[in-house]
């Protein structure tokens, strides 16, 4: 904190703590999409805008605390079970990777599924190029195709995926951030690129005790805090928004009749934000939506990907039933 941070600063001159309007670096369609969102009535920002450089190591971060049980939870349950997901998707099949990121979770499972092909979609280009860059070498029999797609909409697969078995991976609970409704779209899309014999391997977060929830996205040492508020200072960057960090706090807590867990940022005080081509006064108390992150059932995810034509052939947890791999085929 520097001292023009203070109070007393803060009442004699209320703007000099907010940055001036910047420079938008993101392309208009970006600043457009953040713009509709402040001005929308309950003001919400997506979930990926948290991911900028540092967002990406705060979330890195998160995975290592000790409330944040859903990333070691899933890899033990990979430990464990992995020989038995392996019968399952069988050898020599197209792995495509949903969200690959830096790729470690999939390549952590090559010597088990043993994949003919790696194909790890994300939006980040850089991201991916490098960390197949460096699976290469480590997996040279495996042919690697990157694809920098975003998967928001119905998405085609280029022709390099080929026509080999498709076996999708979508692990960490990503799938929590999509309504149930979007999420049903979104494994619909999945399901018409995957083809008769293919299949599904994703890993679902489970609803569980309140408490331990709630802790997992509001640690005592602050780090999901930071994670929240960075999106501020992305914001800033791509849309040339003013916002003073400072000026918000971090809120999660799990909605039980949603089912989910819930993050905003909430105004401290009153404020006017700016951006490129935009503006909004927000009271103090007032929120932004940042987060949903959807909590199943072991039921009531099958059910979801029954809607979307799958059916589940393999279901693994660990001894808590705090978090599920599920495999899942094309329902006939
Ligand atoms: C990356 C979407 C799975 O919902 O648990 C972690 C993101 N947000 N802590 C999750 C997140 C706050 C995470 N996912």
């Amino acid at each position: 904190m520097t001292s023009s941070r203070s109070a007393a600063m803060r009442v004699v001159e209320p703007e000099a703590n907010q940055p001036a309007v910047g420079a938008a670096h993101g392309d208009s369609a970006t600043i457009a999409e953040i713009g509709a969102g402040l001005l929308a009535p309950q003001a919400a920002v997506s979930p990926k805008y948290f991911y900028d450089g540092m967002g990406s190591k705060l979330f890195e971060a998160i995975t290592e605390l000790p409330e944040y049980y859903p990333t070691r939870t899933e890899a033990a349950i990979f430990a464990a079970h992995g020989a038995d997901m392996a019968a399952c998707t069988g050898p020599g099949m197209t792995l495509l990777d949903l969200g690959a990121g830096n790729c470690a979770k999939a390549a952590s499972l090559f010597p088990l599924l043993q994949p003919k092909h790696y194909v790890p979609i994300d939006i980040s280009r850089d991201f991916l190029n490098g960390a197949v860059e460096r699976l290469r070498q480590r997996f040279p029999h495996i042919e690697m195709t990157p694809l920098a797609l975003d998967l928001a909409g119905p998405f085609a697969l280029p022709p390099e995926v080929g026509h080999e078995r498709r076996q999708f991976f979508y692990p960490g609970s990503s799938i929590g951030n999509f309504t149930p409704r979007e999420a049903v779209n979104f494994l619909r899309h999945v399901r018409e690129n995957i083809g008769a014999d293919g299949g599904l391997l994703i890993g679902v977060d489970l609803v569980k005790d309140h408490g331990v929830l709630n802790a997992a996205y509001d640690d005592a040492i602050g780090v999901t805090a930071a994670f929240n508020l960075n999106m501020l200072r992305h914001l800033n960057h791509l849309a040339g928004a003013n916002f003073d960090v400072t000026l918000w706090r971090h809120i999660a807590f799990f909605n039980a009749a949603e089912s989910r867990i819930e993050m905003h940022l909430e105004a401290l005080e009153a404020q006017t934000v700016r951006w490129s081509g935009g503006e909004r006064a927000f009271a103090r108390g007032e929120r932004i939506h940042t987060e949903n992150s959807y909590k199943y059932t072991r039921e009531s995810f099958t059910a979801l990907l029954a809607e979307a034509g799958f059916r589940v052939d393999g279901v693994w947890t660990d001894a808590a039933e705090w978090f599920a791999v599920m495999h899942a085929r094309v329902a006939e």
